[in-house]
Order: structure tokens, then sequence, then C-alpha cells
């Protein structure tokens, strides 16, 4: 099999526009592309350049138009409400082209921005795939995020229209979204002439005359629009993700290369094709929703299972199985904290007692490093196969994995497997020189990248070139470090910048220590990730008070813990803080990040020669052990 992979993956470098353009043959086309690449504008990119199609007509009208109306499209399940039901492609058909109706009768055009800041409900799908249906611009933005990260996203997309909903339902109770979305409005400095708010039974929201627009009346009286045609090369839609400073990234995707490189994966990668059950227990807001809650099966003609609930607790650690089983679900995507979730409240898989799982072929668990134990347990619980795959926000689909559905290769346990056709991985040192098999370096993959990976960041192609081009001309900087072994396995290890990575949720520790600034009491901030058993990494933050400054300890690290919450956003999960006399840093006044998460997790290092002052780092291991890292013995 291994052999059977290396031939395919060498043709889609050695014969890239042979084949892209084998794989674009299952899309369908209003007119064909002049160029299947085109590399004149190189380092920029596109794919299918002069080629038309609408993203929406193949995600949905084809399936209608050839007989699968009657098949379910989405379903959603959603224990947080008790409320179960399917969407046929036919209704999906409907619900869609009366959302688009409605956004193009008040002005919504292609190229315009409209962003989404809604709950796992399956009107957040309809809304995506309405501004595909008219070529607008979608931006979703995770419903965990706080008002202000909102505005952040609002004013940099500078959207024409918001979709929103009243409220959205955590294990913790119901979460007002509505105020969140009003604060946000008054702090952007953009201004947005409609939000269209869907408002859900178990909380109205006021809505606000002339601005706000009720959801169900306004779709209910629209008129239907068909897909409008559009470039291979337009922007399908704008994802911000956390970058290494607190202005976040817009990586911008194509509807093209973003539609072959979908149906591409699905069938190759996860084995699913027209008429199978997908799942990804995942959110919308992310990068995994979008490729493989809604467009990913859709394009495909596959039925995509909607989950408003939590691994655990929603109402308890055998919801996915169960779900599993009721639905006939054949390839099912999850993180490596769900399941460690799981494991810790059901650690022998009692919960699995009696559930039918003879549906599943295989479950796929990426997001973050999937650990060995983990997977371990996965394979040894539900006796299927259990496969690691690494990518990331920017590439929108894997760059790494093990090709399900065309020839699977052995698994290794911490290793996502092999370079996924498209993609050629190099493990380089500094020099940018390729390290032997083994050896440990940055992680980067050859361009052109290729289709459905990003194109640029939102009006910002400097940047673009500056975080990801510039560090190896020719090359893309993934930001991970990691190894290969001698036949080609990757390991990804950890990240080069200062992006954490909490329960599968990537954050900027800059954007933290940004936050921590703003209390008055505090003069220096460092947050770096640690180790936590549960969700992989947590922000841990060091700060230094102004002189003067007498706030007691608790006091100090609730308002730091409260500020937090309320300028980055639950999902943050900020818990753990302490002040400190002062922090480590060179004497060029760079703060050692990456000392104190080495001496916060055990590892050894090496204190660095440019130190300014190295009781610093004494002062840190202390303050670390009182706080529950650090051993004082290593
Ligand atoms: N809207 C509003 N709030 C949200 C939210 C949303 N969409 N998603 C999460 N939050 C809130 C939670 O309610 C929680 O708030 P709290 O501090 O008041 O309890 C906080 O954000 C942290 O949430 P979460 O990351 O879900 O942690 P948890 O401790 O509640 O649950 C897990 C732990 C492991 C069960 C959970 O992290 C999980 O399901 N992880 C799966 C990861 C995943 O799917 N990642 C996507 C990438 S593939
Ligand atoms: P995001 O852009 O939020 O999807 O986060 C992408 C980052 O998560 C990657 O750059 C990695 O650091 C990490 N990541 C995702 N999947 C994996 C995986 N399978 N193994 C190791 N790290 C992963």
């Amino acid at each position: 099999m291994k052999n059977k992979n290396k031939q395919l993956h060498a043709k889609s470098i050695n014969q890239p526009e042979a084949f892209w353009a084998e794989a674009a043959s299952q899309i369908d086309w209003f007119s064909p592309w002049n160029n299947v690449l085109d590399d004149s504008e190189a380092p920029f990119y596109h794919w299918f350049k002069g080629g038309k199609l609408n993203t929406c007509y193949n995600a949905v009208d084809r399936h209608v138009d050839a007989g699968r109306g009657d098949q379910i499209a989405l379903q959603y399940v959603s224990p947080v409400t008790d409320v179960e039901y399917g969407i046929s492609y036919r209704e999906l058909l409907a619900q869609v082209s009366r959302l688009a109706g409605y956004m193009d009768s008040i002005g919504v055009k292609k190229g315009d921005r409209v962003v989404i800041y809604m709950p796992m409900v399956p009107e957040t799908a309809f809304a995506m795939l309405a501004c595909a249906r008219i070529g607008a611009i979608h931006s979703v933005v995770f419903g965990g995020f706080a008002a202000n990260e909102l505005a952040t996203r609002i004013n940099d997309a500078k959207p024409k229209l918001i979709l929103s909903a009243s409220c959205g339902i955590e294990p913790s109770g119901i979460i007002p979204y509505k105020p969140l979305l009003d604060a946000a409005l008054d702090q952007a400095t953009h201004k947005v002439d409609h939000c269209l708010v869907l408002n859900r039974g178990q909380l109205e929201a006021e809505l606000f005359p002339g601005r706000d627009i009720d959801w169900q009346a306004a779709v209910a009286a629209a008129p239907n629009i068909d897909c409008q045609p559009l470039d291979a090369t337009d922007p399908l839609y704008i994802l911000y993700t956390s970058g290494t400073t607190g202005q976040p990234k817009g990586v911008v995707r194509d509807n093209g290369g973003h539609a072959v490189a979908l149906a591409w994966s699905m069938k190759h990668i996860y084995d699913i094709n027209a008429g199978d059950v997908f799942w990804a227990a995942s959110d919308v807001g992310w990068v995994v929703g979008h490729s493989y809650i809604v467009y990913g099966p859709l394009l495909v003609g596959a039925t995509s299972i909607l989950y408003e609930g939590k691994p655990i607790g929603t109402p308890d650690p055998g919801a996915f199985w169960r779900t599993i089983a009721k639905y006939r679900v054949k390839s099912f995507f999850t993180a490596p904290t769900a399941i460690r979730a799981i494991k810790r409240d059901d650690p022998h898989g009692d919960y699995l007692e009696g559930v039918d799982l003879s549906c599943l072929k295989n479950v796929f668990l990426a997001g973050e490093r999937c650990d060995p134990d983990t997977l371990h347990w996965t394979e040894g619980k539900l006796k299927k196969p259990v496969i690691d795959h690494w990518w990331q926000t920017e590439t929108g689909w894997p760059v790494a994995a093990n090709l399900m559905g065309y020839a699977p290769v052995e698994i290794k346990a911490g290793s996502p497997a092999l370079a996924v056709p498209g993609y050629q991985i190099e493990v380089v040192d500094v020099m940018g020189d390729e390290v032997e098999a083994n050896e440990s370096g940055n992680v980067v993959i050859k361009l052109p990248l290729p289709p459905g990976t990003l194109t640029t960041l939102w009006q910002n192609e400097q940047r673009y070139q500056d975080s990801y081009l510039s560090m190896y001309p020719g090359y893309y900087l993934t930001g991970d470090a990691g190894y290969k072994d001698e036949d080609g396995y990757l390991y990804i290890m950890s990240r080069i910048d200062d992006i954490i990575n909490v329960a599968g949720h990537r954050l900027s520790t800059g954007r933290f220590e940004e936050v921590l600034c703003q209390h008055e009491a505090v003069a220096e901030a460092a947050v770096i990730g640690v180790k936590d058993v549960l969700k992989g990494q947590v922000p841990l933050g060091l700060v230094v008070l102004k002189k003067g400054v007498s706030l007691n300890d608790d006091d100090l690290n609730q308002q730091l813990m409260s500020l937090v919450r309320q300028e980055i956003g639950p999902v943050a999960s900020f818990r753990l803080v302490s002040a400190v006399q002062k922090l480590p840093k060179t004497r060029s006044g760079k703060i050692l990040r990456g000392t104190m998460r080495n001496i916060a997790d055990n590892q050894s290092y090496n204190v660095p020669a440019t130190i300014e002052d190295p009781a610093t780092l004494d002062i840190v291991r202390n303050t670390l052990t009182r706080m529950g890292y650090a051993d004082a013995h290593v």
C-alpha cells in the first residue's frame, strides 16, 4: 500500500496540473478554467484561473438535480436542547436559496463580507451556503469569543451584514449572544447596517428597530435566488486565526481550489462518498467545522452530523458512541482532547457496552498532537483504526494523513503518517537545509501549496508574505516543529512561535499578554502554554506589578481572570496567573518564554548566555512550583 501511496504522491508533485485537473472532474463547473495552475504572480499562486463555478451549487443544488433531494444533508443532533432532526438536500436548497434571496434583497452582493456569529445550529450552515450562493464572503466567528474579539474581526472584514442568534447553549447554561453582538458593534469602528438575528426558543433577544431583523420572518417572506457563477479564484470565505500578535490573521480561501481539494479529501482521506454519513464533532467557528461539517461532506453528497453538545456531560461520556450508532456514521472526526475527556470520565469504556458501532469504519483525530496513550486507548476501546492527521486553518485540509479511502498504510503512534498528495513536506534547519531522518527541525512545505489552501491574508498581502513565505524563500512556513522518520512518517511535536493549543483551540500568548497589560496594576506580563492532562495545553500568566501597587494575590488573580474572559472569551480557559518580582529576559529585553515553558513542564533547558539576571529563573521556578508546575527537585 505504501508504494501505491508513494506513486500517487509523486504524480501530484511531478504532474500537479494533470493530478488536480482529474480531481476537478468531481466538481460541476459552469465554464472550464484556462490554467489549472497559474504561477505568473508567484509566490501568489492561482488554481483553476478562468474557471467558473458556484460552491453552493456543488454542495446543494446538484445533489437535488441528481435525485438525492430526499437524502438527509444535515442531521442536527442537539443534546443540549433535546432536539434532533434531519434536513434533506431538498429542504436545504429551499432554506439556503431563500436566505440568499433575502440577503440579495437588502443589497448584499458578490464580494461583500458577511460576519456569522452563531452557535451550532443548522441555520449557521444555511448562512454560510447562502453567502456562497451569491458570492458574498462569509467570516464565521466562534461563539466562545468575547465581544472585543468579535469587534476586531468586524473592523478587519468590514461586513455589510451580520448574522447572529439570540443565544448559544453550553453545559453551564444559556449563553446570551445578542448582548455580545451589541457590545461588539458599539466597540467596532466599522458600522454595520443590518443584523439578522435568529431568535431561539430558549432565550428571546430584543431586536433594535431599523438595525436588527428577525431571521424567521425575513426568510419566510424572501424570494428564492439562484446560484451566481463565480470565478474559481473569487474568495469564498475569510476565517480568522491566531497569529503571534493580538491581531488575528484573516485566512482567505477561494472557491475553485477549495471545492476540488475538499471533494478529493472526502473520498481519499476520509473514505466518504455520496450517501455515506460523516461526523466531524467540532464547531463551525473553526476550520474543521468549515471544511468537514459544512463544505466537504455536502460537496460529495454525504450526510453530515451537526452536533450541538460536548463529548462529556451532555449528558454523559457515551453521547458520541450512541450518536454514531444511531445515525450509522461511517467516519468520525474529533480532537484528541475530546477523547481524553471521555477517557477521564469513562476509563473502562462502560458506556460502549451494548452500542452497535458496526457502521463505524475509521476514527480521525486532529487539532493538536495526538499522544500515543490517547491513540491506544481509543483503538483498544473502539477496535477501529484511529487516524491522526495534521493540518491547520491556513491549509484548510490535511497536510499529513493516512489515505483511508485509497491506500491505508501502517499506523505509527504519535505520527499523522505521510505527506498527503499535493504537499511536499520538508523538515529543515535554520539555514533551510533538510535535516536527516529523526532529526528535529522546522516543518515547511514547498511552494506551490495545493488547491484549497490559503491564497493570502485578508487585505494584507505583506503580512501573508512576512508570516509564511519570507523565512525560507520558495517554502511555506507551517510554524510547527517536528521530524520525519526513516520511512518518511512525520511527527509534529511543537510550535516554533507563541501560539498555544488549548483543547484543540489555537490561541495567541501575545494576545493574552496584551489583555493582562490592560490591568492598571500590571507593568509587564508573560504568558506561556503549560502541559495539561485534559486540554493538552493551558495558558499560564506571570505578571510584574507596577511599583507601589498593593493588591492581595487572590483579588489580583480574580481580576485578571475576569479580564481575560471579558476580553478574549471563555474559550481562553485562563485560570493560572501569579505575580512575580521580575521576568527572566535577555540583555536585549526579550522575555525568555521558551525557558519558562521548559521549567514549568520539567523539561531540560540551557540558561542563555545573554540572560540579564540569572536569579530571575529561580524566582520564576519557585512561583511555578507553588502553582503546581515545575517540580522543585528537577
Ligand atoms: N459559545 C460560548 N461559550 C463557549 C463555546 C461557544 N461556542 N464553546 C466553549 N465555550 C465556553 C465553555 O462554556 C467554557 O466556559 P466556562 O469556562 O464558563 O465553563 C469555556 O468556553 C471553555 O470551553 P471548552 O474549551 O469547551 O472547555 P470545557 O472545559 O468546557 O470542556 C472539553 C472540555 C474537552 C470537553 C472541550 O474542550 C471539548 O469538547 N473539546 C473538543 C475540542 C474541539 O472540538 N476542538 C475543535 C478543533 S478540532
Ligand atoms: P488550527 O489552525 O487551529 O487548526 O491549529 C493548527 C495547529 O494545531 C497546527 O499548526 C499544529 O500546531 C496543531 N495541530 C493540528 N493537528 C495536529 C496533529 N495531528 N498533530 C500535531 N499538531 C497538530
